[in-house]
């Protein structure tokens, strides 16, 4: 199979080793910036001897030479600066996304798209738009991420290994997320009945603050480890059609009482994409924040159609 990157910055470059170094599929890095991505690629086909590898990775400035990837990610656009919120990113990065999403779609009209630029849940919703596909074939990455995340700050507060940390974070990627304490378990263990209600309070706000932590560290970006290997399991779900659930960002059509908006939410993800959405029976606090999120989502829709 082949994987196609459109944006070979930091996510996307980090991306395709993931995918190449667990020999998922070739990839294809596609970038607007001349002879990036034809670097990057060589680099990576350069230490294929080395992580024993055969996989084919291509660089290029060109969408004919991504026809018929089986999936497209987006990672193209720009990336948070120290003290900018994601919605900042609003209008340069939609025009970016929709481009590339109706560039790629004209050449992989079959692919499944994974979206990753930010914000995210907006840019998801646009390229959902512009390339008219079934909302099962086109989702965004954040809940991966933001899971991750908070199951890092329970298993570093816990001394755990994360690996026994599960969580679910769902909602809009940003200061709105709804992260479901209820669910969140060491080895089945809930976490509130090993952390008390002030510090699962500080944990959480953590990970609301999670991406921008890691902005004002960096100062010249935003994370990409994290992210990376967030959407690698995505694109290993969906090609080794492990119907992995997974919170992830899907236009919704009734599902919680949300209609016409992107937002995260539980999936199954396997070889035709998003194969089913999950409804969690959420209490009455949790829905309101969910619905409060949504409407964020859709007010920052309407902004970046202005
Ligand atoms: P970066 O700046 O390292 O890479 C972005 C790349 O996009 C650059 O190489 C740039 O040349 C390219 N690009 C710009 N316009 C393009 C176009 N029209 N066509 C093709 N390529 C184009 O940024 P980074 O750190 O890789 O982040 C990428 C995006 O992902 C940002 O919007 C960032 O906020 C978002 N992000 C989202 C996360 C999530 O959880 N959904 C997590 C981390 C980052």
């Amino acid at each position: 199979p082949r994987v196609t990157i459109v944006g070979a910055g930091r996510v996307g470059s980090t991306l395709a080793q993931r995918i190449a170094e667990k020999n998922l599929a070739d990839v294809v890095l596609l970038d607007i910036v001349e002879g990036m991505p034809q670097g990057l690629a060589l680099d990576l086909m350069e230490a294929r001897g080395i992580e024993l590898h055969n996989r084919q990775i291509i660089g290029t400035n060109n969408y004919a030479d991504t026809a018929n990837s089986e999936i497209v990610v987006i990672t193209a656009g720009l990336p948070r600066k120290p003290g900018m919120s994601r919605d900042d990113l609003l209008k340069t990065n939609a025009k970016i996304v929709v481009d590339a999403a109706k560039n790629a779609i004209a050449h992989s009209p079959n692919a499944i798209f994974i979206i990753v630029t930010n914000p995210l849940d907006v840019m998801t919703y646009l390229a959902w738009q512009a390339t008219g596909l079934p909302r099962d074939r086109i989702m965004g990455m954040a809940g991966v991420l933001d899971s991750a995340r908070f199951e890092t700050f329970i298993a570093l507060e816990l001394g755990v290994l994360p690996a026994d940390v599960k969580a679910m974070v769902l909602g809009s990627h940003g200061d709105l997320m709804v992260p479901l304490s209820r669910y969140a378990t060491v080895n089945g263990i809930p976490i509130t009945e090993l952390l008390d209600a002030a510090t699962i309070e500080s944990l959480i706000a953590r990970t609301r603050n999670g991406g921008a932590e890691i902005v004002e560290l960096i100062q010249t970006g935003g994370a990409f480890f994290a992210p990376a290997s967030a959407t690698s399991m995505m694109v290993e779900s969906i090609l080794l059609n492990q119907s992995r659930l997974l919170p992830i960002a899907a236009y919704l059509d009734g599902e919680y009482g949300l209609k016409d908006v992107v937002i995260g939410v539980p999936c199954r993800l396997g070889c035709g994409g998003i194969e089913s959405i999950l409804e969690l029976s959420l209490s009455e606090s949790e829905v309101a924040a969910l619905h409060n999120s949504a409407k964020s989502v859709r007010k920052n829709i309407e902004r970046s159609q202005e």
